[in-house]
């Protein structure tokens, strides 16, 4: 089967597609506690040197071998080095990478849809509890949850690069953007909140110990994508018009801000909760903050805007979430599922058949 290399249809098209693919579920609860609790403003710094001195130059580097060989992560390091065999092995682990990212995230992005649907169904109260997310992960509901995200992902991914990846990341990316702001913007508004703005923001330059460093940087590297053959491929769905450099500037840009913004949500709303938080309690892991935590976050809003109101704000940041983690589960399947169709040259459908149905049994 030989049929000619999809592209995406527009720049703007290809920018929130790569943005949405950076701005993930790290970004949205992981991010901001890790900063807030490894010195404030001061990792903040950091953290945007590391952006863009480092990670800008691997991204724009990324996508132009992509766009230059016209090829999946292994095809594009063998023609680029003349099939040198290190590049091979670099070009495998850029695929091996991200399917072993898409087990975890999709396991991840199955327990958020449940949370919503838990949530919606007005079961706030209970997910608050401390038993309620050891008990969830052994619900038989599971499996239904991963067959509806498993369908959402797959008619997506089969439409393709221009009707499926990039018109998902057109609607999903404005209606993220404005459901963060949204919930900034009524976070903001909580008692105590400010006290939370601070612990976020006010630098402490002694907290910058070398793990904290290594971390940022690993974490900067996770964000954007990279390393994971990811922007290789999108890259390799754009046209000789696009300015790769300033559309890498503007994904950098967008990622780094909405994991900035979110830290507007996620501190004054702890804060808020309790304003003598322990902070030893805020987990660096994203995981237990968003099951664990947050769920009791949301259900002491009920004192001010009653149970509906708290279980509307919880299913809205849930929401938030899952958007976020679609559209980089999607970037992360694409990867091994262009290395099918380029190397098998078989149909998208088939490609995704077998890649889809390989995480499924591994997640
Ligand atoms: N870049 C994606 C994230 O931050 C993988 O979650």
């Amino acid at each position: 089967m030989s049929t000619e290399r999809e592209h995406f249809s527009s720049r703007i098209g290809f920018i929130l597609a790569a943005a949405g693919s950076a701005v993930g579920i790290g970004n949205l609860v992981g991010f901001p506690v890790n900063a807030a609790k490894n010195g404030g403003g001061a990792f903040l710094v950091m953290y945007a040197v590391f952006v863009f001195l480092i990670c800008l130059p691997v991204m724009i580097a990324e996508m132009a071998a992509g766009r230059k060989a016209a090829k999946d992560p292994v095809g594009s390091y063998s023609l680029l080095s003349g099939g040198s065999k290190g590049w091979n092995i670099a070009g495998l682990l850029s695929v091996i990478t991200p399917f072993m990212i898409a087990v975890f995230y999709t396991v991840l992005t199955v327990w958020i849809f449940g949370y919503i649907v838990l949530t919606l169904m007005g079961q706030l109260d209970y997910l608050a509890t401390p038993e309620a997310f050891g008990e969830f992960l052994t619900s038989p509901y599971l499996f239904v949850y991963m067959i509806l995200v498993g369908l959402i992902i797959n008619v997506i991914l089969v439409a393709g690069v221009k009707d499926g990846i990039e018109r998902a990341a057109k609607v999903l990316m404005p209606s993220l953007f404005l459901l963060l702001v949204a919930l900034v913007i009524f976070v903001l508004t909580l008692d105590n909140a400010f006290a939370g703005v601070e612990f976020y923001l006010v630098p402490d330059f002694d907290k910058l110990t070398p793990t904290v460093v290594n971390g940022a940087l690993s974490q900067a590297f996770f964000s954007l994508s990279l390393g994971m053959g990811i922007l290789i491929t999108y890259g390799s769905y754009i046209n000789n018009k696009t300015n790769i450099p300033n559309s890498a500037k503007l994904v950098a840009i967008t990622d780094t801000s909405v994991a900035f913004v979110a830290g507007l949500m996620i501190l004054p709303a702890v804060f808020s909760f309790n304003p003598n938080v322990n902070t030893s309690e805020l987990s660096d892991s994203s995981v237990s903050m968003i099951f664990v935590f947050l769920p009791k976050i949301f259900l002491a809003l009920q004192t001010s805007i009653g149970y509906f109101g708290a279980s509307l704000i919880a299913a809205a940041f849930f929401l938030l979430v899952l958007v976020a983690a679609l559209t980089s589960l999607i970037s992360i399947i694409e990867v091994p599922i262009c290395a099918v169709i380029d190397s098998k040259k078989v149909t998208r459908a088939k490609a995704l058949t077998y890649v889809g149905v390989a995480i499924i049994l591994v997640a």
